[in-house]
């Protein structure tokens, strides 16, 4: 037996010094040590021969040598691709496959460039969250419990706890910024919101808005009519005409909606502006003194204005989509045809 372990001791030397200069003498030094006839399994065979009191001690050293030989494979085959790797050819001049591009969103698209464009009136963008309270949504914003504007917001309460909503608009989000920042304080809020409405063409349970909010000292009319003067041309081009109509919301006074010129037919009367040539794009006013007293801040010092605006009805008029379904039931002929605009 003391033979046999010099020899496995001469093999060991042997595979420490095998050098493999190609995959295919990898394959070499597999088959010669570890193959089905190789030099570990010819040895192992040799347990036969060896007296019982020393098969122990003898399988050791036998399972050492197993070991040995098993890694030195593995590095000689890390050092090296496999032999069919290396035997492929690869033709680096042919196209690749084709890799599917999604597109962005039109709502995406167009949410973004309405916040682009007030970034660069100094709005800055303010988030929240999608589930609120009523304070936030509604108390704040100077809708008392038994306020009947409520129901021009059909809301959606959760049922495990009625004290909380999904926000009807962003003007929550309006109302946690004032809760912890003080005047100056102009920011866009642009967001999804809710509201129970029968699934149509011309509605649906959630849209999104982009909402804006800036108080400062002297902040006039003057400014909110030139400042959505200023979006209207820049999203729509310095043809389109506005036109303001004194209108209601509890949250800011005097309030009015904004109309742009209908820019399907160019005001001549169409489908899409009921043959008026003016379409309505948002509500605005100025900010109420009693949703600046909500949040400290004192009304006789400052004043605001405030705008809120469907991203689906602008994303309408600039894309001509006729039905708000169409956004949310990502059908690829829908959204492809987006493909490239930013
Ligand atoms: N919150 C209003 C809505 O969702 C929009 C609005 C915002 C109107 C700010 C006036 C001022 O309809």
């Amino acid at each position: 037996m003391e033979q046999l372990v010099q020899q496995i001791e001469a093999y060991k030397q042997e595979i420490a010094a095998f050098e493999a200069a190609t995959p295919v003498a990898v394959e070499e030094f597999r088959i010669k040590y570890l193959g089905t006839k190789g030099l570990v399994k010819t040895v192992m065979g040799e347990m036969k021969n060896v007296p019982n009191d020393r098969k122990k001690e003898f399988g050791q050293v036998l399972n050492e040598f197993k070991l040995f030989a098993e890694n030195k494979y593995e590095t000689l085959q890390n050092s090296h691709q496999s032999p069919a790797a290396s035997q492929e050819q690869i033709d680096w001049s042919l196209p690749g496959d084709p890799v599917a591009v999604g597109t962005r969103h039109p709502l995406s698209i167009v949410r973004n460039q309405i916040v682009s464009i007030f970034r660069r009136l100094g709005f800055a963008v303010a988030e929240g969250p999608e589930i609120e309270d009523d304070w936030h949504n509604f108390g704040a914003m100077n809708l008392p419990e038994d306020h009947p504007a409520r129901d021009m917001q059909d809301t959606f309460y959760i049922s495990q706890n009625p004290a909380w909503l999904l926000r009807t608009h962003t003007s929550s989000v309006q109302a946690r910024v004032m809760e912890t920042e003080k005047p100056p304080i102009r920011v866009i809020c642009p967001g999804r919101v809710y509201r129970n409405e029968t699934i149509s063409a011309r509605a649906h349970c959630f849209f999104h808005q982009v909402e804006g909010l800036y108080i400062d000292d002297n902040v006039s009319f003057a400014d909110l009519k030139q400042t959505l003067y200023f979006f209207v041309q820049e999203m729509f081009g310095k043809e389109v005409k506005v036109r303001f109509r004194p209108s209601y919301f509890p949250f800011t006074e005097p309030s009015a909606e904004m109309d742009i010129s209908c820019l399907i037919c160019g005001g001549n009367g169409c489908n899409i502006c009921k043959h008026t040539g003016w379409v309505e794009i948002l509500g605005s006013g100025m900010v109420h003194p009693k949703v600046l007293e909500n949040f400290d801040i004192d009304p006789n010092k400052y004043t605001g204005f405030a705008f809120g605006m469907g991203v689906e009805r602008i994303t309408q008029l600039k894309f001509q989509v006729n039905d708000l379904r169409l956004y949310s039931q990502n059908d690829v002929r829908f959204l492809k045809q987006f493909t490239g605009v930013i």
